[in-house]
């Protein structure tokens, strides 16, 4: 199969296919690849890609581009404030977060509808779906329509790479590209893939480090996609921002933010966002992307209940440099080799590397 955006669909077969469906008991319907670029992603994908590809955006439409784990919540949640609730007082804030900021490749990793068939009435996303698009039929993409509907301006995520989605996405609105030390974002990772039933990670860590130097993982590869960004940078509607800067000086980023989005908030009103929008508050409040919710009584679990009360939920430990802790010396070795392979070449001042720079790592 050719999708519109060049890319040939293979699907995964023989022992790589029985390898990644014994550790991620999630993927029950496989992985496909897409050439070039060797992107792994959900087979629901194929369904969704040109509607993607093709997609109308609006010039008011701000964009949170990342890789998983980057900090996307994080970014939507200041985001979604600065544009929506400057002084903290909007009746839907309490929502989670992918009903006012919606996931445009959501719908990739639900299973299919029958003809007629709807989703659960409480699921948080078909209550925001029946709100914003009540005409429209939940079979043709909760998600993707949710986004076709959304009031403007449309604050949208996405995972996907800019070659996946619309070639014209930069030159009619703006996008933010959030990145993070591939590191932490290991580790971030692979505690996802366990608590989400989704992906069901049942490997080792160890083995989710080899996943991930194979370029292995779904959205994988995480430096193919941070180098098109990359190569965007300069453009006047890219605001690249990283997990690390934000975490050492979250009002300075905030600031610089409020420059690119013009939403000329005030001192005080970023104040109150930066505190709004901390790890603790945001842990608090839990309206991540990740939820459990009840249907007639019965409980629908996203999350491993069993890992997220051993090892925390979505809003696990937001810091940056916890690989320190989980890495051990052979992982950390594979990592920098694998940073020197694909990211040392490009013109990129990623933290992780001026870090390695600066200790001799590399
Ligand atoms: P950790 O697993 O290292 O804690 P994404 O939203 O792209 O899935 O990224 C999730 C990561 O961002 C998780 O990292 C999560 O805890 C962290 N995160 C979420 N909200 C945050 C916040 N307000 N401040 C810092 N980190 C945050």
């Amino acid at each position: 199969m050719k999708l519109q955006s060049g890319h040939e669909v293979v699907p995964l077969e023989g022992s790589e296919k029985e390898k990644q469906l014994k550790d991620f008991q999630g993927y029950k319907d496989g992985l496909i690849r897409l050439m070039p670029g060797r992107w792994l992603l959900a087979p629901g994908f194929q369904n969704f890609a040109d509607r993607i590809y093709n997609f109308q955006h609006k010039k008011s439409d701000v964009v949170v581009m990342t890789w998983p784990k980057f900090g996307t919540t994080w970014t939507q949640e200041i985001v979604w404030t600065m544009m929506n609730s400057p002084n903290l007082d909007h009746p839907d804030s309490n929502l989670p977060i992918l009903t006012r900021s919606p996931f445009i490749e959501n719908d990739i990793f639900a299973p299919a509808l029958k003809p007629g068939e709807v989703p659960l009435s409480n699921d948080p996303f078909y209550v925001a779906f029946k709100k914003v698009c009540p005409n429209r039929n939940p079979a043709d993409g909760v998600h993707l329509q949710l986004v076709e509907e959304f009031p403007d301006p449309r604050l949208i995520k996405t995972h996907l790479p800019f070659s996946l989605v619309s070639p014209t996405l930069l030159d009619t609105c703006k996008v933010i590209y959030v990145a993070r030390n591939p590191k932490d974002v290991i580790v971030s990772f692979h505690h996802h893939s366990r608590i989400l039933k989704l992906h069901d990670y049942v490997g080792s860590f160890e083995d989710f480090v080899q996943y991930f130097v194979n370029d292995d993982l779904i959205y994988g590869p995480y430096w193919l996609h941070l180098k098109e960004a990359w190569e965007r940078k300069n453009h006047k509607n890219l605001h690249f921002i990283f997990y690390e800067d934000l975490k050492a000086n979250p009002l300075g980023e905030i600031k610089k933010l409020n420059a690119f989005l013009n939403t000329k908030l005030t001192d005080a009103q970023l104040d109150g966002i930066v505190k709004y929008t901390s790890f603790k508050e945001m842990r608090a409040r839990d309206n991540g992307p990740v939820f459990n919710f009840e249907h007639k009584g019965v409980k629908v679990e996203a999350l491993n209940a069993e890992v997220v009360k051993k090892d925390g939920g979505f809003f696990r430990k937001g810091e940056s440099g916890d690989w320190k802790n989980k890495f051990t010396n052979e992982m950390d070795a594979k990592a920098n080799q694998w940073l020197q392979k694909n990211l040392n070449n490009l013109d990129l001042e990623f933290k992780y590397e001026i870090e390695c720079r600066k200790n001799g790592k590399i």
